[in-house]
């Protein structure tokens, strides 16, 4: 990004030392004492079931384990998206190198595992910095160190942060090409339809000159869809609950995991997958000394996955001030893979 203090948007990456951006949760594994101020994942938790109808956001299901438990939703046989989108970005790698040219930097947002971006890194020539954004420090940390030692000459600088709130890049380095953004995994289904724009405008501003390299879930058949967030083994159910065994390690919170059960469904007039832990009976749970009542049946909302089709994510991409370029699916088209030059 050339010039982040001249942003007119109140969502601007804002100018501020490294020290200023997102704290480190506090150590799992203990909650805080009364005196202590809240975390942001207690903040939001409270605030979360004090409205109606009750949601968290999706973001908070990437503790370790949550991160883990993502990771094998993503070799599982009814989750099409991952092994798609990284068979399309396997095709498509060479043509993107070429349109991007040599010694790019790759700002990754909600980079996780930092598998796909390897796939990039192998087609592009002499790749310069890679900047991976994810909130969860510690799995991120790990991960850039694998990345290291098979990119000795790629500088990487993870960056832990919530990439929907403000945050700093470093200045681009001496002699370096485009800055290109990469956004895979479809997570900006997770985002609301004017969070998805807004997420999108800020990342055209600061791509300007280069582009976004994005990975976008595919609208299908319902029972598709269906099947690929309600798994056999039930580990998407798992990741669901997780959620709650956070809370409990992380916060003053006494969620009883069998009382809570995973709902995933499609929202077809939406095109959204929607989540949800269902409370399977009648019940009451303690959060930071606040009680909060369940009815039978009563859900807390933790997560959209919404599906597009190619036409809608070019709309919605020129309406953020991108130009669409080339757009690659797999035969299926269940998944799509879209250049956006910014
Ligand atoms: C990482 C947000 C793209 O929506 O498919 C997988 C998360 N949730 N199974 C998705 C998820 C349940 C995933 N994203």
């Amino acid at each position: 990004m050339r010039n982040p203090n001249t942003s007119p948007s109140s969502l601007s990456f804002v100018s501020a030392k490294p020290q200023q951006q997102q704290q480190k949760p506090s150590q799992s594994q203990r909650a805080p004492s009364a005196s202590e101020p809240l975390s942001e994942f207690g903040r939001e938790m409270q605030a979360g079931l004090a409205r109606t109808p009750r949601s968290i956001s999706p973001k908070f299901f990437y503790d370790a384990a949550g991160s883990q438990l993502f990771d094998r939703i993503c070799e599982l046989p009814e989750y099409y998206p991952t092994r798609t989108e990284l068979r399309i970005l396997g095709e498509c790698a060479g043509e993107i190198a070429g349109q991007i040219g040599p010694n790019a930097e790759i700002v990754e947002f909600g980079a996780g595992s930092l598998t796909k971006v390897r796939l990039l890194l192998d087609a592009l020539e002499t790749p310069k910095r890679y900047l991976p954004i994810d909130i969860s420090g510690e799995h991120l940390e790990a991960a850039a160190e694998r990345l290291k030692a098979d990119y000795p000459k790629l500088v990487v600088q993870p960056i832990a942060a919530d990439y929907t709130m403000p945050l700093v890049l470093p200045a681009p380095m001496v002699g370096a090409g485009r800055r290109v953004g990469f956004f895979p995994g479809s997570t900006i289904g997770n985002f609301e339809p004017e969070e998805a724009l807004a997420f999108l405008q800020l990342a055209a501003r600061m791509l300007r000159g280069g582009g976004l390299l994005i990975g976008v879930d595919l609208v299908k058949d319902p029972g598709r869809l269906h099947a690929a967030y309600n798994d056999a083994q039930g580990v998407t159910g798992e990741f669901n609950l997780n959620l709650l065994r956070r809370a409990n390690a992380e916060l003053d919170a006494d969620f009883d995991l069998d009382g809570f059960a995973h709902a995933a469904f499609y929202n077809a007039p939406r095109q959204r997958i929607e989540m949800h832990l269902v409370s399977r009976r009648a019940q009451s749970v303690l959060l930071n000394g606040e009680r909060f009542g369940f009815e039978e049946g009563e859900t807390i909302h933790t997560e959209y996955s919404h599906k597009f089709t190619v036409e809608g994510l070019r709309a919605l991409a020129v309406r953020a001030g991108f130009r669409p370029g080339a757009v690659w699916t797999d035969p299926e088209r269940l998944f799509s893979v879209h250049w956006l030059a910014a």
